[in-house]
């Protein structure tokens, strides 16, 4: 079956990977609609050796179309979605609008393939730092179940969207001119700095990014009780994101048996080579499909063996955003 396509958020930093992902992996497509603001209306964009031009997003855009990738953050998808869905397609959302909605499966193709047949018309993908540790989490967690994690996140700003890299890559260029460096749209300076996640902070303290890692999790794994702390952090790095995870298993887990396991899993590289300091590193990861997974090794502070440190880097674009999106239409 070859699908009648729309992507809404086509311009954006997401919406120019989906066309490359769906490119690569020979998507099949008999139609390829791009949509995006009014501001980009009449553009065109490259795919497959053509040019499309990009058109205004509305809610007739959906006629005839069966499946919809959007990636124009959430209160886009909250507004046009449900026309979408009205209009027969089935919508994979990259936007945090209906995730955590009971009935609306939310999907890692290596975790729980198995709930996209329960999907009423939204597939939600999950929130990019969510993708990269539930990756390499899943295997071990099958064979030795995990009871609690602590993640710390060294994002980068491609999380933010295209803007996100442009004010980055401008205030490398200020910095190294020797020109004073100017904020635009993040809350701080990044060039020279790192700061707590530019999302708002909740009643119970943590900020939104961490409360996503922390139910998204949750119902991807189906396992309601699992205790997650995070600490999610913004750095000055292009489009990958690192993670520092521990793990408290419920038996002991040696750091071979993670090593072996972590071998045979589903979208994950394993990176560890200590004798020359090699570990997963956001430029390594940058436009790879795997989860890099390093610095494997036993959590001396749990003297019963039930603990593992993880180092791992993942695209946050790609496997975080357009190609786990691409993944699951490819399920449907
Ligand atoms: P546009 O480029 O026309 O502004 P990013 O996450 O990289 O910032 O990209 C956001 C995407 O969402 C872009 O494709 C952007 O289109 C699109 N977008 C933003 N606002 C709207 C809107 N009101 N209607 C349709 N698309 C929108």
């Amino acid at each position: 079956m070859a699908w009648r396509a729309a992507i809404i958020g086509a311009t954006g930093a997401v919406g120019q990977e989906f066309l490359k992902v769906l490119e690569e992996r020979r998507f099949p497509l008999s139609s390829l609609k791009l949509l995006a603001s009014a501001r980009s209306a009449g553009k065109s964009l490259r795919f497959a050796g053509q040019d499309l031009v990009v058109e205004e997003l509305s809610e007739r855009s959906f006629a005839g179309v069966e499946l919809v990738l959007a990636s124009a953050g959430g209160s886009i998808s909250r507004k046009f979605v449900p026309a979408a869905v009205a209009a027969g397609a089935v919508v994979v959302d990259n936007t945090s609008a209906f995730r955590m909605v009971d009935g609306v499966p939310l999907v890692v193709p290596e975790v729980n393939p198995q709930d996209i047949a329960s999907h009423k018309g939204i597939i939600a993908n999950p929130n990019c730092s969510t993708i990269v540790m539930n990756v390499p989490v899943w295997p071990l967690h099958q064979v030795n179940p995990v009871r609690r994690i602590v993640v710390s996140t060294y994002q980068a700003v491609s999380g933010a969207g295209a803007w996100g890299m442009w004010e980055l890559a401008e205030q490398i260029k200020a910095f190294a001119a020797g020109q004073p460096v100017e904020k635009k749209k993040f809350p701080h300076v990044i060039v020279n700095n790192v700061f707590s996640h530019n999302s708002a902070i909740a009643d119970n303290g943590y900020n939104e990014e961490e409360n996503k890692m922390v139910l998204e999790t949750r119902k991807i794994f189906h396992c309601p009780g699992l205790l997650i702390t995070a600490t999610c952090v913004r750095v000055p790095v292009m489009r990958a994101h690192s993670e520092a995870i521990n793990l408290q298993f419920t038996r002991p887990m040696s750091e071979g048996r993670v090593r072996e396991i972590l071998a045979r899993a589903a979208g994950v590289r394993i990176v560890d080579d200590r004798k020359n300091n090699v570990f997963p590193m956001p430029l390594d990861a940058s436009s790879q499909d795997d989860i890099l997974v390093g610095r494997i090794r036993q959590d001396i502070s749990q003297p019963d063996g039930c603990g593992i440190d993880l180092f791992v880097s993942g695209d946050q674009v790609r496997k975080g955003a357009a190609l786990n999106a691409v993944q699951i239409a490819e399920r449907l």
